[in-house]
């Protein structure tokens, strides 16, 4: 039944590099340790709190050992600043650059009397490298296939989420300094800075993963980061139907909702998968349209081969030079698409897209932050108030239910599961109500032992408004799809 569309990815999910964690033997870290102390107090690793007298005291000597060592890497890489050949870095290759950076470290390590075994050696580097070259601890995180998010609050608390799920890692910057360095060298690269009067922004690194930052006195206890990672190998529709997003019956009808041109949201809270969902919605799409993309932050990666890709751009130092999704989606018109993908509506661009959707750009797709379908929809009639369109809400809705023909629901469950928890269809107005009718929904049935939610996908006995359409476009499916599951 589900044989047209066309495979992004089968690539299986790489295995998590073992994150590169220093360590030194007690005795090379207390002989290279400095007589004072860090100033910095830190944190009590987790769990230690509450645990036999012995445990904590290991626990306290393996956090002392890593303070030290720690310091060791801040003088070490002082030494690399100062006998490296800064000019010659950009040219030189990884190799060599390895090499020179294991030699002067061999060389300082040799002057300061401290002994380190093979492994913690090649980590010491390693870090050190990622220091001169690289985000510095941040490095074996982005290396790191399996994490999602790195989130940042403060130097001493680095968060990630891997399967859905938030955890703290042990991985420290060494001050708010060292924080501060790392956060200067990813935004200077672009061209930006922040400081106390411009204390945060937005930016991309150069493996394409999402960044943003907001230093203090605006952050509180310090500066924060968040990075959405880039994934290298999208999540295609046979992906995620594999992982449990959702269903190849879903999926059938989605091939025939995008081929046949519906215009399409995807809704959703923060992280639930929405530009994923998108990105796999697209590979629907003909090879023979023009399609063209408007982000803040270009994450889609379309496999057509006629895409035109554009992302916003916000004002420089001095307040000028913005570029706002308003402007391309405006100039998109202008080019001829024959669809328009938005990666997030948010703002005033709202008005533009819902007049794309109506105006012979069918097919359009853009996401949404909101938590149903209908939530949705209020999210965009507000939207356009907030944009000073004044419209009567009678007419507002029209506009809405004439333009968006299906809502699809992405969520992240509280297990860290991220499910496609409804599709739902927009069907017209029934006085001033816009109708909907719900075509697939995800049921929870209950909680197992380990914590994962049960549950299951279901029809919902609906058969869909666009069955006709379907049909004339060649897409037969079968009347057993819109069957529930008893
Ligand atoms: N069904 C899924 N199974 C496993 N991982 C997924 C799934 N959907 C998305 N992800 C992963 O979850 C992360 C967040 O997904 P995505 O960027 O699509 O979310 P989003 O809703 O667009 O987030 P934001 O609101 O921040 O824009 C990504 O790293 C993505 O690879
Ligand atoms: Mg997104």
């Amino acid at each position: 039944m589900f044989s047209r569309y066309k495979k992004t990815s089968d690539a299986p999910a790489k295995p998590a590099p073992a994150a590169v964690v220093a360590s030194a033997t007690p005795a090379a870290a207390r002989a290279a340790a400095p007589e004072k102390r860090p100033a910095v107090q830190m944190r009590p690793a987790p769990g230690a709190i509450g645990r036999p007298a012995a445990e904590a005291v290991a626990v306290d000597k393996e956090q002392k050992r890593k303070d030290r060592l720690m310091e060791l890497k801040v003088e070490l890489h002082k030494k690399l600043l100062e006998n490296l050949n800064l000019a010659a870095l950009e040219s030189a290759s990884e190799a060599n650059l390895k090499a020179e950076i294991a030699a002067i470290v061999a060389e300082a390590l040799d002057e300061m009397s401290v002994a380190l075994n093979k492994d913690d050696r090649v980590a010491l580097n390693q870090e050190l490298y990622d220091e001169v070259m690289g985000l510095g601890p941040l490095e074996t995180l982005l290396k790191d296939e399996s994490v999602n998010d790195i989130l940042v609050n403060g130097p001493k608390r680095i968060f990630i989420e891997r399967a859905g799920k938030l955890t703290l890692t042990d991985i420290t910057f060494k001050d708010e300094r060292h924080l501060l360095r790392i956060i200067d060298k990813i935004v200077s690269a672009v061209g930006r800075r922040v400081d106390e009067s411009n204390p945060y922004c937005d930016a991309r690194l150069a493996d394409g993963s999402r960044f943003n930052c907001m230093v203090p006195p605006v952050a509180v206890d310090g500066s924060l980061v968040s990075i959405r990672k880039f994934k290298k190998e999208k999540l295609g529709v046979s992906d995620l139907v594999k992982f449990g997003a959702f269903t190849e019956e879903m999926a059938a009808y989605l091939q025939a909702a995008v081929s046949t041109r519906l215009n399409v949201i995807v809704s959703g809270g923060t992280g639930s998968g929405k530009t994923t969902t998108l990105n796999a919605l697209s590979s629907f799409i003909d090879n023979t349209e023009r399609v063209l993309t408007i982000e803040d932050t270009a994450e889609l990666q379309l496999q057509q081969i006629h895409v035109g890709r554009m992302e916003s751009r916000p004002p420089n130092v001095e307040g000028k030079g913005a570029v706002t999704q308003r402007d391309c989606l405006r100039n998109a018109l202008r080019m001829r698409p024959d669809r328009i993908i938005v990666g997030e509506t948010r703002g005033e661009e709202v008005i533009d897209m819902l007049q794309a959707m109506n105006t012979g750009h069918d097919g359009s797709m853009t996401t949404i932050h909101a938590n149903s379908a209908r939530d949705a929809v209020s999210r965009l009639e507000n939207m356009i108030a907030m944009a000073g369109i004044e419209m009567p809400l009678k007419a507002v809705r029209s506009q809405i239910s004439s333009a968006v023909n299906l809502v699809v629901q992405a969520s992240r469950l509280q297990d860290g599961s991220r499910r496609m928890t409804s599709i739902t269809e927009i069907t017209g107005m029934e006085g001033e109500v816009i109708s909907m009718q719900e075509i697939f929904r995800y049921e929870r049935l209950g909680l197992a032992g380990d914590g994962k939610i049960i549950g299951r996908f279901n029809a919902t006995g609906v058969r869909s408004h666009y069955s006709e359409r379907f049909r004339q476009w060649g897409f037969d499916l079968p009347a057993s799809i819109y069957e529930p599951i008893a």
